[in-house]
């Protein structure tokens, strides 16, 4: 990953303490159990993540001291739950390195980012004949909200194509993105292949002809430093429970000038200034974007995720992920009969493949008898299945958390299954 990290960001980042994996697992209770008889392997990152002892200490300290509903109160409880909601909003800003609280909208993850933008910003700017355009990796989200809009407004959704590798076609971009192209929207890191895709480039060819550019973050977050400045993306929105936190809850980032121009998404409380029968006027930025009462825990728990992230550093995750990755790969290229599907140049944690003659779904069940969870499917990613000619596969991917010894354990297992199906 490390290479790609110019593409990521240029903010400098304090030096921190050696990274220590056996460390950072005592911070999960989750990776100490036994599954079948055996210790957890858990390879399933890239769905969800496990949860350290400081977001759930977060959560536990807020629910059992400090809660009570947020904003209206004048109650010392109400002051208590508002600050802890407010804090984690400038942990979010610094985190993505935003210019302004007013950027920050919490979410309830990257699915409903999306959506938010394509219901405001895409319903206002994009019209009938008008483009959207997405790549051929999408996770569904970024693919389904697109098309109920181009459905709506009789707009088209245009898609960049990949290659055999998994790597966007940049020539292809260049060409689809045209005079009708209203925004682009894309993922920083594929969740079913690993691509890290070269957003910084994507938004200074689309910013050239003046189309904004959306980048789903939510395989991004807690692999890479992310720096929205650095960037210029317009819009950048990450999921809570992909980086160690609660899940229910996200971040929306916009930029401050955009998301003002945007009309409101859902109404209710908070997100109003006055209310009349006659007539509505709306809360200031980013409250417009927050109505009803909020998940107040979920946000302070991922206020406490982002600062188990930022005090063991991004950088040393990334440099730590990457050489686990490289070794997981070569491990998993040794097994007889196994292809990986996803061999993009820059690649963050996720190994998915595929066996000769066994069902994606076999070897995940096997794989759990043995005490290791890997996903099994199309990874909401149906259209790249279909690009690799796949109906599924097994993919396993990979957190701060895991091991050398865990890869092995994997790569057991999957001998493990070949001998199931009776290959040699
Ligand atoms: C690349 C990508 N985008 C979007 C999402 C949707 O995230 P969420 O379900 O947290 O809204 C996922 C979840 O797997 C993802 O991997």
């Amino acid at each position: 990953m490390s290479s790609s990290q110019t593409e990521v960001a240029t903010r400098k980042e304090a030096p921190k303490r050696p990274f220590d994996v056996e460390r950072v697992r005592a911070d999960f209770p989750a990776l100490h159990q036994d599954i079948k008889g055996k210790p957890l392997v858990y390879l399933d990152n890239a769905a969800s993540a496990q949860k350290p002892r400081q977001v759930l200490d977060a959560m536990m300290r807020l629910y059992s001291h400090d809660y009570a509903n947020i904003h209206r109160g004048v109650h010392e409880l109400s002051e208590r739950a508002t600050k802890a909601y407010e804090n984690a909003r400038l942990k979010a800003l610094r985190f993505l390195n935003a210019a302004s609280e007013r950027e920050i909208i919490f979410v309830r993850g990257t699915t409903e980012g999306i959506n938010l933008v394509a219901q405001t910003y895409g319903r206002v700017n994009v019209g009938g004949g008008d483009e959207v355009l997405i790549t051929h990796m999408e996770h569904h989200s970024n693919i389904v909200p697109w098309q109920m809009l181009c459905e709506e407004k009789r707009a088209h959704l245009k898609v960049v194509p990949i290659d055999d590798r998994g790597d966007m076609d940049m020539d292809a971009f260049k060409k689809l993105l045209g005079p009708r192209t209203k925004i682009v929207s894309l993922a920083h890191v594929s969740n079913a292949l690993g691509t890290i895709n070269p957003v910084r480039t994507v938004v200074e060819l689309a910013h050239e002809r003046g189309v904004p550019v959306l980048i789903d973050g939510a395989q991004a977050a807690p692999h890479l430093r992310i720096d929205v400045a650095a960037l210029g993306c317009d819009f950048y929105t990450i999921s809570g429970h992909k980086m160690f936190g609660p899940s229910g809850v996200g971040v929306l980032y916009g930029k401050e000038a955009v998301l003002e121009k945007m009309p409101p998404y859902q109404g209710g409380g908070d997100m109003i200034a006055s209310v009349t029968f006659e007539k509505t006027t709306y809360n200031r930025l980013p409250f417009r974007f927050e109505a009803g009462t909020p998940n107040i825990a979920g946000v302070v728990g991922l206020g406490a995720a982002i600062d188990y992230l930022t005090e063991i550093g991004l950088d040393a995750i990334s440099a730590y992920e990457e050489e686990l990755l490289d070794y997981g790969t070569e491990q998993l290229r040794s097994v007889p009969g196994l292809r990986i599907v996803g061999e993009a140049r820059h690649k963050a944690s996720v190994l998915s493949f595929v066996l000769d003659g066994i069902h994606p779904h076999d070897i995940g069940t096997i794989l759990d008898q043995e005490g290791i969870a890997v996903r099994t499917g199309h990874h909401c990613a149906q259209p790249v299945m279909d690009r690799f000619g796949v109906p599924a596969t097994a993919r396993a991917s990979l957190a701060l958390y895991n091991t050398r010894e865990e890869i092995d354990r994997l790569v057991s297992g999957l001998h493990t299954v070949r001998q199931v199906f009776g290959l040699k």
